[in-house]
């Protein structure tokens, strides 16, 4: 006899019941943060165009999205401001501004939400004219220690109006343990932070470039994104996150780099986050709309990947959708 047909795998593939007796990954929308953009220019929100479904709202639409949101079970969202052209500085200092759209916006929905987890992003890029996460010099530099202090300042102004978890996208060093003294001196140690850590020079990024108008006015972001290369140098970055303060780690982008969400889960204990970023989106979305790929298949195997690489929790901006689908 064939010994490979003694011990035969499909048997436990037979029913759903006995499928899901051994299902090794979940799914719900508990691990779900929704990233939502919003502006303050006219009365009305505005499609995105190459992210199909996605919308950058105004105070009002925003409300109702997060209604949405927490009706299906998504107890989190993240806040990308999109700051007025007018507004946007080679200093950047807008970042800062205790009554800027982001602490307006925090406020607002915190007193509306208490139990609402928001997360508010931490980088200079939608106030500054060089489009860039930090200060540049007249070379072309872009300058670390002097960003790490407007950061700070930008998460006080965040923590002060009530974020629950404060997210600095930036990759500038040592901006986690700066941030970290920063809130603990000023009596927010109950402030979180979720670092993105391991955070690559990503092309899928291009969707949400478009959606806040923050695309770098020169130059790239390779001088402190990591290269989509590289994970030896991603692990090098969850020891100084750790050893820095950080309560969570995040990845990003998500879907490419599933090896980097293994790898960054084996070397930490803190909880992990992946973003499935806005070119991840627009492609499924994309392929969707044509007709092309089951949407709802796609996008939940895609979800369900990222958990299964290691992550708890996934930024994503199907969050909304998966959850109904899920339900
Ligand atoms: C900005 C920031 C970016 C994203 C999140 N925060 C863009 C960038 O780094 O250029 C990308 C998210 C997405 O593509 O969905 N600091």
């Amino acid at each position: 006899m064939n010994q490979f047909l003694r011990s035969r795998p499909r048997r436990n593939r037979k029913s759903e019941v006995i499928r899901s007796f051994h299902r090794e990954t979940h799914l719900g929308p508990e691990h779900f943060i929704y990233p939502l953009f919003v502006h303050e220019e006219g009365e009305k929100a505005i499609p995105i165009a190459s992210m199909p479904g996605c919308m950058r709202h105004t105070q009002d639409t925003l409300f109702a999205e997060v209604e949405r949101a927490l009706s299906v079970g998504v107890g989190s969202v993240v806040l990308f401001p999109k700051v007025p052209d007018a507004l946007k500085t080679k200093g950047a200092e807008e970042c800062f501004n205790p009554q800027g759209l982001a602490p307006r916006l925090i406020r607002a929905l915190k007193a509306r939400w208490p139990e609402l987890c928001v997360v508010t992003d931490v980088a200079l890029d939608p106030y500054s004219s060089d489009g860039h996460d930090g200060l540049v010099a007249p070379d072309g530099r872009i300058l670390n220690d002097e960003t790490v202090a407007l950061l700070c300042k930008q998460a006080l102004s965040q923590a002060e109006a009530g974020a629950d978890v404060i997210a600095p996208s930036d990759m500038m060093d040592g901006r986690v343990a700066a941030i970290r003294d920063a809130l603990d001196g000023a009596g927010h140690s109950e402030v979180s932070i979720l670092s993105y850590c391991a955070k690559y020079a990503s092309a899928f990024y291009g969707p949400f470039r478009d959606a806040l108008d923050s695309a770098p006015r020169g130059g790239d972001k390779k001088t402190y994104q990591m290269d989509p290369a590289n994970v030896r140098e991603a692990l090098r970055e969850v020891a100084h996150d750790e050893a820095e303060g950080a309560d969570m780690l995040m990845v990003k982008p998500a879907g490419p780099y599933l090896d980097v969400i293994r790898r960054v889960r084996e070397a930490t204990t803190l909880p992990i986050a992946a973003y499935q970023v806005s070119g991840e989106y627009a492609c499924l979305k994309a392929a969707a709309q044509q007709g092309w790929l089951d949407e709802e298949r796609v996008v939940l195997e895609s979800l369900t990947a990222i958990r299964r690489a290691g992550a708890d929790v996934i930024l994503t901006y199907f969050a909304i959708q998966a959850s109904e689908w899920l339900a």
